[in-house]
């Protein structure tokens, strides 16, 4: 592998050979840490396994499985984490080559990344029998019986969520082998990070009242949490490679921990509060673990802090001085491993019963998260909010993020035009309103309020947000690479502008058929029957109508820097060829006979909600008045755009057609100047 040619490293003598004597003993203290994490996931799960399985109210499926579990469990998150941290340092804590190709510490990351991923992948597949087991009470030996496992997968959630993070695990896996350039890098990260996602849905956290926030909140503890421990994890591994810019990789990780560190807290707060009135903290088993994560919080955020004082600023006078981080990151480690081991066995451990304090949910509440306070009015719309954790926090970070880097042009002197901060704001306030608001609360339960908070989030949030021209803001605040070339988040926009994927998807075809096909695979093709009664669905979904809707406006209105440019005459071309496709579809929709999600809306028997159809309908109403009003006033701006080009160019040509009357003025009057003077020296030769 060559060396990088991006920039001189800063360290003396790296180890740069592609396998490294530090790799053998580095895998040695992760596989360390992931027994610690088993052992102590065992130990602490053992102290109310009785007390759960009269909770679960089955037989006691064996040792295999009661040990087996929480060990298998803790020691795989550990291996997952690793994944994630390796991928993270190939991505964006080491540069790659000037040429793109990963350099040698990037290299190393992501073959270490694939090892991990194989076995999280291996004990993934493991877990899918023993949740079964655990579940009916089984021995373990019966539940991997091939037609009891398949049978598992169908009726356990748990098992079936397993089964997603062994496929993903292993697609991360295989593509970890085979990437060689740095492009391909943050996608495996996120493939990392979607391969952790489904435990989410594992522990207590998809269960019971409250589900929408335990979920959100396990979301953001778990992305959390393994960016933290598993960067911590990678830039151990790199130090001890003796990797190149350790002073750099240091820098980067640390100010992510502390981002980390306060996302970890937040959302393990929101989690437990969830399920823990705070009088069972104290007195519960389940409450006391939770204290222990908060002991554990505490020490990590200390050794953090000691991290920055000490090791964070020898490397930055001296990137050869590797041992202070090596030292605090060793010991970091370990409590990683033991509080991942805690956060198992809180998994594991009865949450308080209502006789200790907890709340009972009602029907509604365990179908939705939360009850609903009669039919869905004007009033309840505007007054009754219910706080959506992933859309409603966007909304705030995606607006202060934006005043940030409009704060930084300011303060270099460069204006931005007000009215783009407007429509941002106005974007993130609707983003917020629509999730957050009596409207984000109904959306889940009815169908109309759905298809209204549908055609906001790909049609009025996507519009704002684009006319707010948030690439171009980027691209001016973020600081270029400096002087040591190191690219940094400006670069890696600019990569991600230019990239094939980026092309690939801001093909007028892609995106359009993203943007109206999407609702014609949804609702027509069947998917929403299946993820209707899915929490993780409705979150899905709303990804998917933001993310299509930004993409389409962003090529059609084509404010900001793209891939691809693309004359208005085709812009129009785009908007007027959608347009039929999306009124037939909200008229297909008014016209159908079938209840959309029957089952989950019968389920729900929803008082105000006799006529599931008669609600449909006026969906496909909404649906055909809302999209067309978007559609043709970004028609009526993009005549106008094409309009003023039209007349830019008109007067381009005239300056043009000035410019070239005023040379040919000069030339001709040159012309009869000379012509004069020849006359006149004629006259005089003669004379
Ligand atoms: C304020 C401190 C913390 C609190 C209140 C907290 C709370 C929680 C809660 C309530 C859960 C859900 C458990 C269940 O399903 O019942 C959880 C899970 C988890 N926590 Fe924490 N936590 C905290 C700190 C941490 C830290 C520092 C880490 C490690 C970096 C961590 C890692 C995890 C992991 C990996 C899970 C998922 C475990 C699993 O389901 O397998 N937590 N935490």
């Amino acid at each position: 592998m060559a060396t990088s040619d991006l920039a001189s490293p800063q360290t003396a003598e790296p180890d740069r050979s592609p396998v490294s004597r530090g790799d053998s003993s580095t895998s040695a203290i992760f596989f360390l840490c992931a027994l610690i994490a088993g052992i102590v996931a065992v130990a602490l799960a053992g102290l109310s396994m009785t007390e759960a399985l009269t909770q679960l109210g089955v037989s006691d499926p064996g040792e295999i499985t009661n040990r087996g579990l929480p060990f298998l469990r803790a020691a795989g998150e550990i291996v997952a984490v690793v994944a994630v941290g390796s991928l993270l340092l190939a991505a964006f804590l080491v540069p790659p080559q000037k040429s793109g190709v990963l350099d040698v510490d990037g290299y190393r990351a992501v073959r270490m990344a694939s090892t991990a991923s194989a076995i999280w992948a291996a004990i993934a597949l493991v877990m899918v029998p023993m949740e079964l087991s655990a579940a009916s009470g089984m021995k373990i030996s019966e539940a991997m019986q091939p037609a009891n496992a398949l049978d598992g997968l169908e009726q356990v959630n748990k098992s079936g969520a397993w089964l997603a993070v062994a496929i993903i695990a292993i697609l991360v896996a295989v593509f970890s082998r085979l990437v060689l350039r740095w492009g391909w890098v943050p996608f495996l990260l996120a493939g990392s990070i979607l391969s952790i996602l489904p435990l989410a849905i594992t522990g207590h956290a998809a269960a019971g009242g409250g589900h929408d926030y335990g979920v959100n909140s396990l979301a953001f503890h778990l992305v959390g949490a393994s960016l933290w421990a598993g960067g911590l994890f990678a830039v151990l591994a790199h130090a001890r490679r003796r990797g190149a810019y350790s002073d750099v990789v240091i820098r980067r990780y640390s100010h992510m921990a502390t981002v980390a560190f306060v996302v970890v807290a937040l959302s393990g707060i929101v989690n437990a509060l969830v399920r823990v009135p705070l009088g069972a903290l104290f007195t519960t088993t389940y409450g006391l673990l939770i204290v222990g994560k908060v002991a554990a919080l505490l020490v990590l955020g200390i050794i953090g802090y000691l991290q920055r004082r000490s090791s964070v600023r020898a490397l930055q006078d001296d990137p050869t001085a590797r041992g202070p981080l090596i030292r605090l990151a060793s010991v970091e480690a370990i409590v990683f491993a033991a509080t991942f081991g805690l956060a198992v066995a809180l998994g594991a451990a009865p949450t308080p019963t209502p006789e200790q304090g907890a709340a009972v949910p009602s029907d509604t509440a365990m179908a939705l998260g939360y009850d609903l306070n009669g039919p869905f009015t004007l009033g309840k719309m505007m007054f009754e909010w219910r706080f959506d954790l992933i859309f409603g926090t966007a909304a705030i970070v995606l607006f202060v993020v934006y005043l940030l880097g409009v704060r930084r042009l300011r303060q270099r002197g460069d204006a931005w035009k007000m009215g783009r901060t407007i429509s941002w704001g106005l974007g993130c306030a609707a983003l917020l309103i629509t999730t957050s608001s009596g409207v984000g609360k109904y959306m889940t339960a009815m169908f109309s309020v759905h298809m209204g908070a549908h055609m906001a989030l790909s049609m009025l949030v996507p519009v704002l947000f684009v006319l707010g021209t948030p690439i171009t803001l980027a691209l001016r605040a973020l600081r270029p690479a400096g002087k040591n070339g190191i690219p940094g988040p400006r670069e890696w926009l600019l990569i991600g502008l230019q990239s094939k994927f980026s092309k690939f998807i801001t093909h007028p075809v892609v995106a359009a058929t993203l943007f109206v096909g999407g609702f014609y695979g949804l609702y027509l093709g069947g998917i929403y029957n299946i993820i209707v009664p899915m929490h993780t669905g409705h979150v899905l979904m709303n990804v998917h109508f933001l993310l299509s809707g930004y993409l389409f406006y962003w090529i059609v209105l084509g404010l900001d820097p793209a891939p691809r440019k693309l004359a208005p005459v085709t812009r129009l071309g785009i908007v007027m060829a959608t347009l039929p496709l999306h009124a037939f579809f909200g008229i297909a929709l008014m016209m159908t006979d079938t209840v959309m999600g029957l089952e989950f809306y019968n389920r729900l028997a929803l008082p105000w909600v006799p006529d599931l159809l008669a609600d449909q309908k006026t969906g496909g109403g909404i649906t055909w008045a809302a999209g067309e009003l978007p559609l043709l006033l970004i028609m009526t701006a993009l005549a106008v755009q094409w309009f003023r080009a039209d007349d830019r160019e008109a007067k381009q040509h005239d300056r043009r057609a000035l410019r070239d009357h005023d040379e040919e003025l000069v030339a001709h009057n040159r012309m009869f100047q000379e012509l004069a003077r020849r006359d006149a020296e004629e006259q005089r030769n003669r004379g």
